[in-house]
């Protein structure tokens, strides 16, 4: 995939999977991704089908990647930044049991009431 033109911005280096890629200041990290002519960047959960960047617009979620350390990151909705490390998510990734969505998730199961 190439850019349709030139841009005019600062170049950042990011590593995916240990690989250094320059993307330009201001990308999504899908775009810069894409840009390389990378397609695959995370595998299903149960299948290990693999899966790339779709909508580009926070819907599909067929873009989460592991950002510094962070896991289920939606890759189109993020910008990148210089250094920022990038990894293929593989299958499900565990949500902490002490973020604040998973126990918002727990309080409301909790309330839900089969008692
Ligand atoms: S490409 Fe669809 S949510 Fe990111």
């Amino acid at each position: 995939m190439r850019r349709i033109e030139a841009v005019d911005r600062s170049i950042v280096k990011i590593f995916f999977d240990g690989q250094l890629i320059e993307a330009y200041e201001g990308d999504s990290v899908a775009a810069a991704l894409l840009s390389t002519g990378m397609k695959s960047i995370r595998d299903t959960a149960v299948t290990a089908t693999p899966r790339g960047p779709f909508c580009m617009m926070g819907v599909c979620f067929d873009c989460l990647v592991e950002i510094d350390g962070l896991p289920n990151r939606q890759a189109c909705m993020i910008q990148v930044y210089d250094g920022m490390v990038v990894e293929r998510q593989s299958g499900a990734a565990a949500i902490a049991s002490d973020s604040p969505s998973h126990n918002k998730q727990s309080t409301g199961k909790q309330s839900s009431g089969k008692t």
